[in-house]
């Protein structure tokens, strides 16, 4: 291995990133090589030089040919992909985080505001010439959960009481967080959902949270709860979601991620006039959000200092 010119790797799954990254990198690093993967053929090819990949969106198979690789940068916040797949245990995994947490906070919002304020209903009457008045819903003094509270679970909380929300969390660990009024633990799951309006679900996906949300806990939600979902598709039971939405338990729902993506054609989430669908976009991923942390952390190993933003893959996230 030639450690004067570590080969690093990019391959962010969209050019115009790679291209970005690359020409950020290479001048604040002159002495590295940085190659870009354009496709799964281009890594397999490129990855048994590599010290050094910095990727989202592959398949994480393509890691069994890359003997020398001594670091894995996640262009992405979820390390979930890589879960079920054995490591060398040398192999540094870091992420990006405090990157998404204001698009995924505005996400949130927009949604929230658009059950509250009835936006639907509205838009469809503008179409139709009808003028039929109905009382919007406030935010404001209702109650909302996160479930979910690292950097972008927090940033939502923070959004939320500003509007005047009460602001309650789950997470897995007891302990207070800022601008959340009660924090309770995933054994508490049971007592924080009955307490929810509105229910944002922003879990990484893990063992713990695949499918915590099945028919039995959807049905201690409030009634008449309105649910977002943006972290990860497999913390609620698709389908118990589907007869939670039909029976009116829970009131709508904006759900951003699924179990399977796309979300096929078949599923009937599509055709419920009381759900919002998104295909994956509330974490905005724009390369200058992506550069700095990316070069922190290329500096850090360079100089052989700790990495930030550490995955613990035994914890997955
Ligand atoms: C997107 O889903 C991410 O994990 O960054």
């Amino acid at each position: 291995m030639n450690t004067d010119r570590p080969v690093i790797l990019i391959s962010s799954g969209d050019a115009q990133t790679d291209a970005f990254l690359r020409a950020g990198l290479q001048e604040a690093f002159p002495n590295v090589g940085l190659r870009i993967a354009h496709d799964e053929g281009d890594l397999r090819r490129q990855l048994p030089d590599a010290e050094v990949l910095m990727a989202w969106k592959f398949p994480v198979g393509v890691l069994s040919g890359a003997p020398k690789l001594r670091w894995l940068q996640l262009l992405g916040a979820g390390a979930d992909s890589l879960s079920g797949t054995q490591l060398p245990a040398e192999l540094s995994v870091t992420n990006i985080r405090n990157v998404f947490g204001t698009s995924m906070a505005e996400h949130t919002i927009a949604y929230m505001l658009a059950h509250a304020k009835q936006l639907r209903r509205f838009s469809q009457q503008q179409e139709k010439q009808e003028w039929s008045p109905s009382e919007p819903a406030l935010l404001s003094g209702r109650t909302v959960g996160v479930a979910g509270l690292g950097s972008i679970g927090r940033k939502i909380a923070e959004y939320c009481g500003a509007l005047g929300m009460e602001v309650i969390g789950l997470r897995r660990r007891r302990g207070e967080v800022p601008g959340v009024n009660a924090v309770f633990t995933s054994e508490e799951i049971d007592e924080f959902l009955p307490r929810c309006d509105y229910l944002v679900l922003v879990m990484p996906g893990t063992r713990e949270t695949e499918h915590l949300l099945t028919s039995d806990r959807l049905r201690r939600v409030r009634r008449g709860c309105f649910l977002v979902s943006i972290g990860r598709g497999n913390v609620v039971a698709e389908k118990d979601l589907v007869d939670a939405l039909e029976e009116g338990r829970l009131a709508g729902a904006a759900l951003d991620v699924f179990e399977r993506e796309p979300l096929p054609s078949s599923s009937p989430l599509w055709g419920m006039g009381n759900v919002y669908i998104t295909p994956h976009i509330s974490g905005i991923n724009r390369a200058e959000d992506l550069l700095p942390p990316v070069k922190e952390n290329l500096k850090r190993y360079l100089r052989g200092e700790a990495l930030s933003n550490r995955v613990d893959l035994r914890q997955g996230y």
